[in-house]
């Protein structure tokens, strides 16, 4: 069997047909996950556990012919392994014991953090083994903003007040605080490809809540760092990056300040956009709106050709512009990989 298609089109190459994969493609819109779930006793208990974890990451992949699988884990955990208090409480996401200023910084164990992982690049080498050679495994990490804010807030997605009052008000010792990520990230990253993973994904879910001179420093520098170390480590491994963010002109500045080889995009950039000011210089992955993955039929389809159409011309891998939701129908799964996987690419001229 060939090597998977997947990993030549996030270098760079158009592929012959249209590889795809899923954010959240693992998860709760499965019954196979709840049980395993269940069985572990909760989500924290799945992710460290090798054998159930593998199983998790395989069950996509077992029902759909997607390209890839990623490796069932959570960017959480690097603050987790750096000695912080994580729980995950039923319904409510993810909830961390803030760090409230530079002097919080003293909790965070960075010596320690790559041993607590040691189960995860278990799970990671579990999975290569079992995976057919012509589909991928992805690894990867939360950007450093993402993860930050996390850490600042205790919790995701709000005002990101914390966050300004520290970084305004002693940027240097919030410096420090991403810097830490940063350098654990990296030696993360280098344990998951070492391990087995043939691609990497930085997670920056929550580009979006900077603009401008913050997004140069806190979204940009810090990814750019990232990326630099892993590729001095492993030249040709792809790194997909993943700013979540409608602003053009900052998607556009990740994919050509980063260094990343692919850059994966949301629902809020069109395919034409993306096609023209992407595509050129890089692999693009995207981009369906999850929500119409809920919805499927026709309005699935539609906009799954379209998207197709759109990115067609340069090197592309098909997903969603976010995760799974968790009400999804896996027969809608089935029927977006048959459409993604039998779309006839055109023939370009010479
Ligand atoms: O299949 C995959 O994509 C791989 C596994 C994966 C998970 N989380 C599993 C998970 C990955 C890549 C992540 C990344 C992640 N985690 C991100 C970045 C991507 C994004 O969604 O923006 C973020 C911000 C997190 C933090 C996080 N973890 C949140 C906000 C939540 C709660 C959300 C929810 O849907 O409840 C989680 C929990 C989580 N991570 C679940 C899964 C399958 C649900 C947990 C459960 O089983 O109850």
């Amino acid at each position: 069997m060939k090597d998977a298609d997947v990993i030549a089109a996030w270098m760079g190459k158009r592929t012959e047909t249209i590889p795809l994969w899923l954010m959240r493609q693992a998860g709760r819109y499965l019954p196979e996950y709840r049980q395993t779930r269940a069985l572990a006793g909760s989500f924290l208990e799945l992710v460290y556990n090798p054998k159930l974890a593998a199983e998790v990451t395989l069950q996509p992949l077992n029902r759909f012919d997607l390209d890839a699988a990623i490796l069932f884990s959570d960017i959480l955990v690097v603050p987790h392994a750096l000695g912080m208090n994580l729980t995950f409480a039923e319904g409510e996401g993810p909830r961390l014991d803030a760090i409230a200023g530079k002097a919080g910084l003293v909790v965070l164990n960075e010596k320690d953090a790559l041993g607590k992982l040691a189960p995860i690049m278990e799970t990671v080498a579990m999975v290569r083994d079992a995976l057919p050679k012509n589909k991928a495994l992805i690894g990867f990490a939360g950007s450093p903003w993402t993860v930050a804010s996390y850490m600042v807030e205790g919790r995701g997605g709000h005002d990101f007040g914390v966050f300004k009052g520290w970084a305004a008000n002693d940027p240097d010792g919030f410096q420090q605080m991403l810097d830490v990520v940063v350098r654990v990230t990296v030696t993360y990253l280098d344990a998951q490809i070492k391990a087995g993973a043939e691609a990497v994904q930085l997670f920056e879910s929550w580009a979006g809540a900077l603009s401008g001179a913050d997004f140069d420093r806190w979204v940009i520098a810090p990814n750019k760092a990232i990326v630099t170390a892993i590729r001095a480590l492993h030249p040709v491994v792809p790194i997909i990056g993943f700013p979540r963010t409608d602003n053009l002109v900052d998607v556009q500045h990740f994919a050509s300040q980063t260094g990343v080889d692919t850059v994966a995009v949301s629902q809020g950039v069109t395919p034409q956009w993306a096609a023209r000011n992407l595509q050129g210089q890089l692999c693009v992955q995207g981009n369906l709106a999850p929500e119409l993955l809920l919805e499927g039929g026709s309005a699935m389809l539609d906009a799954a050709q379209a998207i197709c159409e759109g990115l067609d011309g340069g090197p592309f891998v098909f997903n969603l512009g976010h995760g799974v939701i968790k009400e999804t129908d896996p027969a809608h799964v089935g029927a977006l990989v048959d459409c993604v996987h039998s779309f006839k690419r055109r023939a370009l001229a010479a």
